[in-house]
């Protein structure tokens, strides 16, 4: 039932009370419907683009394309320990540039929601903390703790000054109508108990009292105290209620995918889901719901957080790792937010009348009191596709979908009906060669000089090198006396090294004796093996390698990493010897990290050797450099790193991040829409490495010398190193024939609703290329996806003839979907499809 509008303008005067803002400054409110701002409700459709994980230079291509794809807010995260690297030292620069992220969002006319967090989880480093924090004496993190609580303090407060000195606030005219703080504090919150809750309160109020003029949200906080609003994240939001009638119902992380983790396979979640789980949340009174990721983007150097998280923060989102839209998820949910959109003035009044049109099947239909009218057909069905009636018509409803009706009569959309193409990408060859290939071998020779400090037992790594590189030796020396009878023939002496992470690579007398590794859920290493000892003194030299710290936990910051033992020698004469508790010395990174080899100013700073003159190239712990130009054109540049092991890669000095050919190990053989979702029921990419290619920002580019150098840990070939470009190879449709005599097909010309009776597909290949072949083209029933179509047991022979002659040689074309269109009909009461792959190549007239 809509509010009178006396008592309405009451509550909002109220919540604007409690937001800590006059009315004439407070010009985003909420109430129990939606936010509004300038006092209309709104329905919000956001999407996730965090800043540092793309260039500054991508800004305004991605928020743009945000923008097209029917967004009205970008919402980020704010990364604090980008932005103060050691205390009271502030970084905005570059990729950190926050104001001038937030302004080319203002400039695109769009909203921001800022995540300030400080917490921010996100697969990123330490969870956004400064590792510097964990060593404030007397800190605790996340709870009611007083250093901890006056560092946050003093973060949360230097983003508000900045933001409200900038006038970014929607209360001073800019885009930010909402900030959150905290990150889904609510499960710790009830570990931590008493404290766990004050700190929540003292967050909340603290947040508060920063007078910004517009509302706060925390998200996955049942308890949020008012006026925040307490907000949904996961992978379906629809059963979610806030804390208050009087607060909104948010959906602030609408996962589009997942993250992936090194050695695991790839997410994917089909958008047929995913539009189904954000239409049955806006029908069910959802009115914010924010993709993410919307685009994932890159988690260059060492930010990826921990352990094991890729470089790659893809997440199947929207819009690609390298800002390009994925098809069909980009464009079918850019549909759905039409339509949404077209039911705004009927949904943002009041509730909804619930209608059952089966045992489950369901009408959500919303009036508004000016004749609105918008409706929601749903099919939680997962196997069968039904036929409802609703309003005197007959609709068919796909499984798991809802069918949306703006005026409740048309249906304008449906959310596993995807009208939209595919597009198919593939990383390319260019043009351009690496040269003077060129190596440095890390010299494994210490000295005490280079060591940290000398100690007896084994410590935690992130303490001796407090993440200024991933890299730490714990090096001891052992005397075997020249009796011992592996020595002379006889058994092998073994070494036991056990490690809380994340990898290990233990050297004997300077020879690489074996390497293991932990994963993201079992980061504990056992490292046991034979080793080849000589008479006298050994080196036992242990690299530890770190991959990125936690950023989830509770109490993370007190777990420890690195080798921390014990370390055992067997097979000695006396049995054992037992080195955890021996003289350890440490050293923090590698030499050619002192040194400076990545920097394009610190090039004479080592002797780097020709690479012709190197017969062995897998030698591990080695750099190499290399050169190159910029490849012509403007797609999107990677680097093919499959023949590499494991390291660091930069180009002119700015880290692409870590590198690691680990190979997908999951279950890749089914992927369906219709089903509940998790990450483990779609996978791609099994048996392959997880991450081959590593994105090269074009920014980050001049014409020609560019200077590539890597850190390979393990060893590989960077001689078939490749540069490659992203394009769009082909593109995809496949839509099914209109299987019911009601009006299922719309679009809209002149304002006026046009009713298409005979679906049609659509292909268009990217700017300057046109179709130059048809790869596969079948009215009938063909099965598999884009890339892998076959024709099924009915096809018409007529299929390739009639795409051909409407497609080839154009940028665009349509196809209508009909037996008449393709002569008769190839097998009568059977469903069609028509399913089309069509090749995009440049146009040679160009
Ligand atoms: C959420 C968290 C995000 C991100 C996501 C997984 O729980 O709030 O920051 O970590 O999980 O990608």
């Amino acid at each position: 039932m809509e509010t009178n509008s006396l008592s309405k303008r009451l509550l909002l005067f109220l919540v604007a009370v409690q937001f800590g803002c006059d009315l004439i400054s407070c010009s985003v409110t909420y109430d129990g419907k939606a936010i509004a701002i300038n006092g209309r409700r709104r329905i919000l459709l956001a999407g996730a683009i965090h800043y540092p994980r793309s260039t500054p230079e991508m800004w305004e291509d991605i928020i743009m394309k945000a923008k097209e794809g029917g967004l009205d807010v970008i919402e980020t995260y704010v990364f604090w320990n980008v932005h103060e690297p050691s205390p009271g030292n502030y970084n905005f620069e570059g990729r950190y540039n926050l104001v001038r992220f937030l302004k080319t969002v203002q400039k695109a006319g769009l909203y921001a929601h800022l995540r300030i967090g400080p917490y921010v989880c996100a697969e990123w480093n330490f969870g956004g903390f400064p590792v510097w924090l964990k060593y404030v004496p007397g800190i605790s993190f996340r709870t009611d703790n007083e250093p901890f609580k006056r560092a946050m303090k003093g973060f949360t407060e230097k983003i508000v000054n900045m933001m409200k000195y900038e006038k970014l606030f929607e209360s001073q005219g800019g885009p930010i109508i909402l900030s959150q703080i905290e990150n889904e504090y609510g499960a710790l919150d009830k570990k931590f108990g008493a404290a766990g809750y004050n700190y929540m309160t003292w967050a909340a109020e603290m947040a508060v009292g920063l007078r910004t003029g517009v509302p706060w949200t925390m998200c996955k906080q049942d308890d949020a105290p008012d006026p925040i609003i307490n907000t949904c994240n996961g992978f379906y939001c629809d059963a979610f209620k806030p804390n208050k009638a009087y607060k909104p119902t948010m959906w602030t992380e609408a996962w589009t995918g997942w993250f992936t983790e090194f050695g695991g396979a790839v997410h994917k979640r089909p958008v047929q889901d995913l539009a189904f789980a954000v239409a049955r949340f806006i029908q069910r009174g959802g009115s914010y719901v924010n993709y993410y990721m919307y685009h994932g983007g890159t988690n260059f150097g060492r930010s990826a957080g921990g352990p094991f998280i890729t470089t790659s923060y893809d997440y199947d989102a929207p819009l690609d790792e390298y800002g390009l839209t994925r098809e069909p998820k980009y464009g079918h949910l850019k549909e759905l937010h039409k339509a949404i959109k077209k039911c705004e003035p009927a949904l943002v009044p009041g509730d909804p009348t619930v209608l059952s049109l089966g045992t489950h099947q369901q009408a959500y239909v919303y009036h508004s009191k000016f004749g609105h009218c918008a409706a929601f057909l749903s099919n939680y069905d997962t196997a069968n596709a039904t036929r409802v009636l609703f309003n005197k018509m007959h609709h068919t409803l796909p499984p798991w979908s809802i069918s949306i009706l703006p005026d409740c009569n048309n249906i304008v959309f449906n959310t596993a009906k995807i009208g939209v193409q595919s597009t198919r990408m593939t990383m390319l060859p260019t043009n351009s060669q690496l040269f003077s290939w060129q190596i440095y071998s890390e010299d494994l020779t210490t000295s005490d000089e280079d060591s940290a400090f000398t100690t007896f037992g084994l410590v935690d790594q992130v303490n001796v090198t407090r993440d200024a590189s991933d890299y730490l030796w714990y090096t001891t020396s052992v005397n075997i006396g020249p009796s011992e009878s592996f020595l002379h023939g006889g058994e092998y002496a073994e070494i036991l090294v056990q490690s809380t992470g994340h990898a290990l690579h233990v050297y004997i007398n300077g020879q690489l004796s074996g390497s293991a590794f932990g994963t993201r859920e079992n980061r504990r290493i056992r490292y046991k093996n034979n080793i080849k000892l000589r008479s006298g003194m050994n080196q036992i030299a242990l690299l530890s390698v770190a991959m990125g710290l936690s950023n989830i936990g509770g109490h993370y910051e007190s777990w420890e990493t690195g080798v921390l033992g014990p370390v055992i020698l067997y097979g000695l004469d006396h049995g054992k010897r037992d080195l955890t508790h021996a003289k350890w010395s440490y050293k923090v990174g590698m030499k050619g990290e002192a040194k400076d080899v990545v920097s394009t100013n610190g090039m004479s700073s080592v002797e780097w050797v020709q690479g012709s003159l190197i017969a062995q190239k897998s030698q591990p712990l080695t750099w190499h450099r290399a050169y190159f130009n910029e490849p012509n054109g403007n797609e999107p540049l990677a680097l093919d790193m499959h023949s590499m092991g494991k390291g660091q890669v930069w180009v002119n000095g700015q880290s692409l991040g870590r590198y690691w050919t680990a190979y997908a190990t999951g279950d890749c053989r089914r992927c369906h829409y219709n089903v509940n979702y998790r990450p483990t029921k779609c996978q791609a990419g099994c048996g392959r490495p997880t991450q081959r290619w590593y994105h090269v920002p074009r920014s980050w580019l001049k014409p020609t010398g560019n200077m590539l150098v890597l850190f390979e840990e393990l060893g590989g070939d960077p001689t078939r190193i490749s540069l490659t470009k992203r394009s769009m190879t082909s593109v995809c449709a496949d839509m099914f024939e209109s299987h019911s005599n009601t009006t299922d097909w719309h679009t809209e010309s002149n304002g006026k609703t046009q009713v298409i009776r005979r679906p049609k597909i659509h292909l268009q290949c990217g700017p300057g290329l046109l179709i130059s072949k048809i790869k596969f083209a079948s009215y009938g029933t063909p099965t598999g996806g884009c890339g892998t179509f076959q024709k099924g047991t009915c096809h018409a022979p007529t299929s390739y003839g009639v795409v051909n002659k409407r497609c080839i040689g154009k940028e665009r074309c349509a196809v209508t979907i009909s037996n008449s269109n393709f002569g008769q009909d190839p097998c009568p009461n059977k469903l069609k499809r028509l399913t089309v792959e069509a090749v995009c190549a440049p146009n040679s007239r160009d």
